[in-house]
């Protein structure tokens, strides 16, 4: 069986991740039992839940074990298999370690991709649980409406890059804020927005939405709590939906935003719903059917940020984090057939 190297967890975050949290060890993959399939793995996926599962700060009940390899979506391809469901040559997406290969069971943990239909990278960002979180938030939660107004918060990312796409394609009227003008740019141009706004450099960030959504909010996909939920808290219409679907700006601190205008969420009769994508995850088919179709046709434009190497996993996580991407971030850890 080959060695692999593996990311592990060091250490627990006090508030900001930094590189002396992770350490890479080598390991030998274990013997196939019955069902399991070897992977080897191409593209490795790193989201912001991941800074819950670390622990520390304000995050989440940790979920990642000292000592013990990180794990989170991965696709690779089949090595060997033990399974009658995988053979050789198969590309899989799994929730496998950070590492260049690794044992899977079969059956739940793993689903076969098509590398016909979209590049394999496309099934952890758009075709993936990205896109279905975006999905979930906007079209279950937010159902936009022709004419109404969406606002956006980390518009150009995996999420917040589909979520205002579906809200473009039913017939909104679709703002976003993101940072960096070069990300500005983005949304409004390939992605076809109509209006956004780079929030490090607005003083205020409710003046920037009374400016750029001069009517108002009907849809609010969240991505950012803090001062920009507590901006369109302000700015919202009467019966407005919001779909929380994350706070980044959060995650990292000692001490959380304290909200001012939640007293809005009664007097507005706001429709405020968190949502949680794996609550959702038996609609991975149906969405990757409908919306591959959007990308193949040029419907729906795709920003992937691809960084290169296990080694470099760390760095890739970290950075995203802190809004160094430029679109949905993905590692390539090995080689992929279909690359060109
Ligand atoms: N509910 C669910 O099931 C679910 C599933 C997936 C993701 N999420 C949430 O969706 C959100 C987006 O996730 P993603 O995977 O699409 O990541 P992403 O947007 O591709 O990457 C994270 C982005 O967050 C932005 N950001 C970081 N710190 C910020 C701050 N202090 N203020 C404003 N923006 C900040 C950065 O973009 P800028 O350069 O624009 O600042 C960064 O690029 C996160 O809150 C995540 O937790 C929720």
């Amino acid at each position: 069986m080959p060695t692999t190297r593996q990311v592990t967890l060091a250490s627990r975050p006090q508030t900001v991740v930094v590189p002396e949290n992770f350490a890479m060890q080598e390991a030998v993959t274990p013997d196939l039992g019955e069902g399991d399939v070897l992977v080897r793995h191409i593209y490795m996926s790193v989201d912001p839940y991941m800074r819950g599962l670390m622990g520390g700060g304000v995050a989440y009940a940790a979920g990642f074990e000292i000592g013990q390899p990180l794990f989170g979506r991965v696709i690779g391809e089949v090595a060997q298999s033990r399974n009658a469901d995988y053979r050789e040559g198969d590309f899989v997406y799994g929730m496998l370690d950070w590492a260049d290969w690794s044992v899977a069971k079969g059956g739940e943990s793993l689903r076969k991709v098509d590398s016909a239909r979209a590049p394999l990278s496309y099934y952890l960002g758009t075709l993936g649980f990205p896109g279905l979180t975006a999905y979930v938030g906007m079209m279950l939660i937010g159902e936009p409406k022709p004419g109404e107004t969406v606002f956006v918060s980390a518009a150009s990312g995996a999420v917040g890059q589909v979520a205002g796409q579906l809200a473009r394609i039913a017939g909104a009227r679709v703002v976003g804020s993101a940072g960096s003008d070069e990300k500005v740019r983005f949304i409004t141009g390939e992605c076809g927005f109509h209006d956004g706004f780079n929030y490090r450099i607005t003083p205020s960030v409710l003046e920037a939405l009374r400016l750029h959504c001069s009517d108002g909010i009907d849809v609010d996909f969240e991505n950012v709590g803090g001062e920009t939920l507590d901006a369109v808290l302000a700015h919202a219409n009467p019966f407005a939906r919001i779909a929380v679907c994350g706070m980044i700006s959060q995650y990292n601190l000692a001490e959380p935003y304290h909200l001012k205008h939640v007293n809005e969420v009664v007097s507005k009769r706001l429709n405020m719903r968190g949502f949680v994508v794996r609550d959702h995850a038996h609609l991975i088919e149906q969405f990757i059917d409908e919306t591959a179709g959007h990308i193949a046709d040029g419907t729906m434009a795709v920003a992937e940020d691809m960084m290169f190497g296990l080694e470099n996993s760390p760095a890739a996580f970290i950075g995203m984090l802190a809004g160094e991407n430029f679109g949905k971030r993905v590692i390539k850890v090995g080689d992929d057939p279909n690359w060109n």
